[in-house]
């Protein structure tokens, strides 16, 4: 089954396309002194909903990048539909190859729950930092161990224990990069919980609306063994994080 469907389907339901609330994403949101026109680059930028969240509350002038056609179309649907006459573009291409006009930089950079575009937290840290400007701010979400992971999560899952790191670890390399981790959201059971859970009931409402679609059984099943990964051992193990760093 084509990747991107699949995502389409299963974060039908979904506003962030993360583990994140989104009254705590507001509420990180409302903390910022950006102004109109502020320049802000969300690589991986999902469904949009941070950017136009954003220039809602600022007026910003943004870029979204994503390689999911049915996202970055859902972008266009939602700037439509809420901020019509914004400078925010929605480019449909893979992240780790955009480069900004003529070198610009900007004032946020973010790329949240995408890391493995710049090959991990360390990559991804390098990667914005040279997108964003001497004083701006760069946003990324990113899983961390809560705990030591089981063997048998990381066979049945296909992760790897260096993937990700403890949330000391992700905070101590964007600062032993040269940043200043200013602030962190950190999601709750809750909040995982409602990323996750959503993500059962879309399949299943896809499943009984389209009964002849031939992706049933393999959308079916792939959510069946992420519903049993994350009840048996993710939602004890990994959690998630939006840091917060500043470029000096
Ligand atoms: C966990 S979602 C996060 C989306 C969004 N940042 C949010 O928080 O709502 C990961 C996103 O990465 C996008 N993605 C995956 N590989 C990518 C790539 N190589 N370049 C750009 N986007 C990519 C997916 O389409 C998806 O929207």
């Amino acid at each position: 089954m084509d990747i991107w469907k699949y995502y389409d389907i299963t974060h039908k339901k979904h506003l962030l396309c993360n583990p994140m609330s989104k009254d705590k994403l507001d509420g990180l949101f409302l903390l910022l002194d950006l102004k109109p026109n502020s320049k802000v680059l969300d690589i991986a930028c999902g469904k949009g909903e941070p950017l136009i969240r954003l220039t809602e509350l600022f007026n910003i002038s943004g870029i979204g990048v994503d390689i999911s056609p049915y996202f970055v179309k859902d972008c266009e649907e939602k700037k439509n539909k809420r901020v019509s006459n914004s400078d925010i573009k929605f480019l449909e291409m893979d992240g780790s190859k955009y480069r900004p006009k003529r070198n610009e930089l900007f004032d946020l950079t973010m790329c949240i729950g995408a890391s493995f575009i710049y090959n991990g937290f360390t990559g991804t840290i390098n990667a914005l930092k040279k997108v964003t400007k001497p004083g701006g701010l760069i946003f990324i979400g990113e899983p961390y161990w809560l705990k030591e992971p089981d063997d048998e999560y990381l066979k049945i899952s296909g992760m790897k224990k260096e993937e990700f790191n403890s949330h000391f670890k992700n905070i101590d390399i964007g600062e032993k990069e040269g940043l200043t981790c200013i602030y962190t959201l950190v999601s709750s059971h809750d909040d995982w919980d409602h990323y996750e859970t959503l993500q059962w009931w879309s399949a299943y409402d896809y499943a009984t609306a389209n009964p002849n679609d031939t992706d049933n059984s393999e959308l079916l099943n792939k959510i069946k063994k992420s519903k049993m990964e994350y009840l048996m051992y993710g939602r004890d193990t990994l959690g998630w994080a939006i840091y917060i760093f500043k470029r000096q």
